[in-house]
Formats: structure tokens, sequence, C-alpha cells
């Protein structure tokens, strides 16, 4: 049986310490440094639990699509990068190839519907949620392009945003993820709803849609790119869950998935791809879609998510070779002092 008891709350010398820090003791996770500030309601912090080992560091800017971010972003912590100018020299040189465009009538995205959900804004405004996520898309991009140059080929594009449970924040934190990444110049992002079972990427967008993933794993002349939606926010596309089979684990395992899901990144190597996964315990696809993903972003929700879920996801997961994990919902700041204000920004 799965225990759901709650990270138990410290007492003694621990009182007084962060979910991370607490969680950290718990499992042994490797420091990782500097610590992002936390923020009220949103992601805390992210914390490798497992990662390929470091190499030199990269002398390039550090962006996936080379160019630098938006105007106005805060100063990101410097995170060292595992690149290898090495690795870059000997890496299989790759067949040139037809690119992959998503030509699909943009559908428009309801910005009122974005806010009534508490999702990232695109009016402009700089606010907490917003710097939050762009520290996590930093860190995601950093790693994608440290994978690409490792050889990890099209996986390392692709992002799984997954959860032990239902409710956690995996659509919350997916949906502002793409829509922070799709702020990069030059990158464009695909978020791709994995919860056959319980679909919510359309929804939480406000958008309308047909097939989907699972039409076109289930259905070899389904060409993949035509059931992506284009939209009106520059460098975003969704591509729905589609039918939900009976099967939906066996399609996942098949090896046609693996062609299809190439296709979403196929001449497009600054085009990144993130999965809002089912929950790990509740739904057998998130354990199949680890196996495809370069990086898996575990949401944990502060004061809700249990240790043992915790771990028993973690372990459903292992098949990903870069788990990193978010702190979703904290109601405080390991440095006593709120992200907004640190960097001067309004809420
Ligand atoms: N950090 C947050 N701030 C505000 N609302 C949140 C946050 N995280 C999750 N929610 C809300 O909690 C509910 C469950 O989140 P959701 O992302 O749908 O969970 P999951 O996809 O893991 O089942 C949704 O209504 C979502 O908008
Ligand atoms: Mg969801």
């Amino acid at each position: 049986m799965t225990e759901h008891s709650k990270i138990p709350l410290p007492s003694g010398p621990g009182k007084g310490k962060s979910l991370f820090e607490r969680a950290e003791d718990l499992f042994g996770f490797d420091a990782f440094a500097p610590a992002p500030p936390a923020e009220l309601a949103g992601p805390a912090a992210v914390q490798p639990v497992r990662q390929a080992p470091p190499t030199a560091p990269d002398p390039e800017p550090a962006d996936v699509s080379g160019k630098a971010d938006e105007p106005g972003q805060a100063p990101q912590p410097a995170v060292p990068e595992a690149v290898s100018t090495a690795a870059v020299a000997t890496a299989a040189p790759e067949a040139a190839e037809e690119t992959i465009r998503f030509t699909g009538t943009p559908q428009r995205i309801n910005r009122q519907h974005l806010a009534d959900q508490a999702l990232i804004q695109l009016d402009g405004r700089v606010t907490t949620l917003l710097e939050e996520f762009r520290i996590v898309k930093r860190q995601l991009l950093l790693a994608a392009r440290a994978g690409r140059r490792n050889g990890g080929g099209a996986s390392a594009q692709r992002v799984l945003v997954c959860s032990p449970l239902p409710g956690e924040g995996k659509t919350f934190c997916a949906t502002n993820l793409a829509l922070t990444m799709a702020a990069e110049k030059d990158g464009e992002v695909l978020l791709v709803d994995a919860d056959f079972a319980k679909p919510s990427v359309l929804s939480a967008l406000g958008l309308s849609g047909g097939r989907g993933l699972m039409d076109a794993l289930a259905d070899p002349s389904i060409p993949i790119e035509e059931c992506v939606i284009a939209t009106d926010i520059p460098g975003l596309y969704v591509l729905p869950a589609g039918n939900q089979t009976s099967s939906d684990s066996e399609y996942l395992s098949s090896a046609h998935t693996g062609d299809v899901l190439d296709r979403l990144t196929q001449g497009a190597p600054n085009r990144m791809v993130i999965f809002d996964s089912p929950p790990a315990l509740a739904a057998s696809p998130a354990a199949e879609l680890a196996k495809y993903v370069g990086q898996a972003l575990v949401v944990a929700r502060a004061d809700i998510t249990g240790q043992s879920a915790l771990e028993d996801a973690l372990s459903l997961l292992s098949a990903c070779p870069d788990i990193k994990l978010l702190l979703n919902a904290a109601h405080f700041s390991p440095s006593g002092r709120r992200f907004g204000s640190y960097y001067g920004y309004g809420e």
C-alpha cells in the first residue's frame, strides 16, 4: 500500500526549514546552488534529483534558442551548464531532414480566461509568478541544450511535468511553463496534453480541439502535426490528448511512438515539447512517457504531497535520466524575504 502521509513537520533542529530542506533531509537529494528564491503560491524552487554528470562550462549564451530573453527579465541564477566542447565536436551529425511545421489556423486564447485560473498573464507585467517560471524555464533550457550537445537527440527537447497524484499542479505548472517558454526569442513550445484519462490543457487555455496524440498513436495514417493547434500567442502550440483508448500504455510503449514523437521536433532544434502527464501513481502512461523525455519535472504540492507518494513516483519515472523537483504553491520563503521585493518588481 502506498502511504500518503505528509512530509513530517520538523521539530528540534530542523524546525523552520523549508519543505525542500525537509525533503532533502529525508531523501538525500543532491545539494543545488544557488537556491532560487521562493514565492507565495508559486513554484518555490527546482531541485535536481538525478542529473547527467557535469562537464566543462559552455562558453556560449545559455539559451536553447541562442538568443537573449525577453526585455525586462530579471537576472537569473548562475547555473553551471553540463556541456562539453569535446562532446559537441564528437556528437553525431544530424541528417538534414524536413522541418515539421504546425500550420493550422491559430486559435485565440482568451486572456481573461488565463487570469481567471491564476495563470501567467501576457500583458507585459512582470509578476512574481512569471519570474519564478522564468527561472524554472531557464534551468530546463540549460539542461535541454546540454542534453542535445551530449547526444540526447530529440528527447533532450522533451520535458515531462508529472506528480504522484491528481490536483498537485501538473497542468498549472505545465501550462505556465509553456506560456513562459513561448516568450523565448526564436524558440517555440508545444504543450502536449498527455493526461489521456482526464485531459485539461484545452480547458485551461480555453481552446477547442479535435484529434490528438492518442489518435496519432493508435492510427499511423494520422500525421501528428495535423493534430497540433496553433494559437495567437506567438510560439505557443498545443497538442490535445485525443481520444482515450483502453490500451493507452500499450500504444505508448509501441515501437511506433518514438517515431511519432520525433516528428514533433523534426528539423526544429529550438522547439521544446512539454508533456502534461497523468499522475504517476494513478495511471501507467506516466512511466511510459518517462522513457521518451530528457527531463522530468516532478511537482510536489507544498504540505499536500506525501513523502512515500513522492518516492514511489520518482521510482516509477526512473527511466528518465534527469529528474527535477518543483515545489508548487509554497506559502513561505526559505530566505525569509519575498521574491518580488528582492528583485524590485511589483506583485
Ligand atoms: N500554485 C498555484 N496557484 C494557484 N492555483 C493553483 C496552483 N497550483 C495548482 N492550482 C490549482 O489547483 C487545481 C489543481 O491543479 P492542476 O494543475 O489541475 O493539478 P493536476 O494537473 O496535478 O491534477 C487547479 O484548479 C489549479 O488551477
Ligand atoms: Mg492535470
